[in-house]
């Protein structure tokens, strides 16, 4: 049997899915993104799943979508399969926080699929960047339209246009990532902080997901509705009642909704 092009591992109650095409530097082929969208929904129909944790080896994260195998398609070859639709554009809708731990390479849609997790914990030899204009193309799953949001235009622009890459102290700077750790604390760093998430009460988890991620959507009194409308909501879980007792008391909750 071949090996798995995303490896599965479960640690407690976090998920942890390791792309694993390392002569390739993981490039993103689409069968890689079918079997990491399939893990991952996996995962999000699991109860015993709080969040999950997607990472590379030291090397790469992944150095981008698969050159060679894009490399002969036509226009209506990408049009016609709506290329980075499907499983690529299906990873956003996973409701289970999802941390990239990243070392190595992040470039092209690398960079992009870590960008579309929650969050990025970076090791101190990332490297992150969209070099796609030096193959005669442009950034095509999110990072003309994330990388902005996340760093600036005009860290974004010049990142874009001239293919530059970024270290994982800069891309800390500018917002991009959450930590930076040495690399041989990545995935410790990555697990304890999933670990965290995953103890937490999973509606207000998913809700807290979903209203940051508004942040990107609507209208500054839109979201912040959608927010506060959230916000009461959860006063109708036993866990809201749980935690703040809790508090009250002095003593540790104890989730039922994990
Ligand atoms: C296919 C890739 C690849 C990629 C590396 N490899 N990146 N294969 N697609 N994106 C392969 C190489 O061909 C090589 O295979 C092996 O991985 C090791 O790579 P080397 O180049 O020999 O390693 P190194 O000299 O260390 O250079 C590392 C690197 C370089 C700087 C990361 O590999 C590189 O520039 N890669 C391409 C980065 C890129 O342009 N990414 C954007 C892709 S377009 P062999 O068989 O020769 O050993 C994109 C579109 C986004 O992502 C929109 C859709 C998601």
């Amino acid at each position: 049997m071949d090996a798995p092009l995303v490896k599965v591992e479960v640690v407690g109650r976090v998920g942890v899915l390791t792309l694993n095409r390392p002569k390739a530097l993981n490039a993103l082929s689409n069968e890689v993104i079918d079997e990491l969208a399939e893990a991952m929904r996996a995962f999000d129909a699991d109860d015993n799943i709080g969040a999950m944790v997607l990472t590379g080896n030291e090397k790469a994260f992944a150095a981008g979508a698969d050159i060679g195998a894009m490399q002969n398609w036509s226009y209506m070859d990408v049009y016609k399969k709506d290329y980075l639709g499907g499983n690529w554009e299906s990873l956003k809708r996973i409701r289970k926080p999802v941390i990239a731990a990243v070392a190595g390479y992040a470039l092209g849609g690398g960079c992009e699929l870590a960008m579309q997790c929650d969050f990025i914990i970076a090791a101190d030899n990332a490297k992150f960047g969209q070099p796609e204009i030096k193959l005669g193309v442009i950034p095509g799953y999110g990072g003309t339209q994330r990388l902005p949001r996340a760093i600036s235009k005009a860290k974004a622009m010049d990142l874009v246009l001239t293919a530059r890459m970024m270290d994982a102290e800069e891309a800390e700077r500018a917002g991009l990532v959450s930590r930076v750790v040495p690399l041989e604390r990545l995935m410790d760093e990555a697990m304890e902080a999933a670990a965290v998430i995953a103890s937490m009460s999973l509606p207000s988890v998913i809700m807290a997901k979903e209203c940051v991620n508004m942040a990107y959507e609507g209208s500054l009194s839109e979201t912040l509705m959608y927010e506060r409308r959230n916000f009461h909501a959860l006063f109708a879980t036993e866990d809201q009642k749980e935690g703040m007792a809790a508090f009250v008391e002095k003593r540790k909750p104890d989730f039922k909704h994990k």
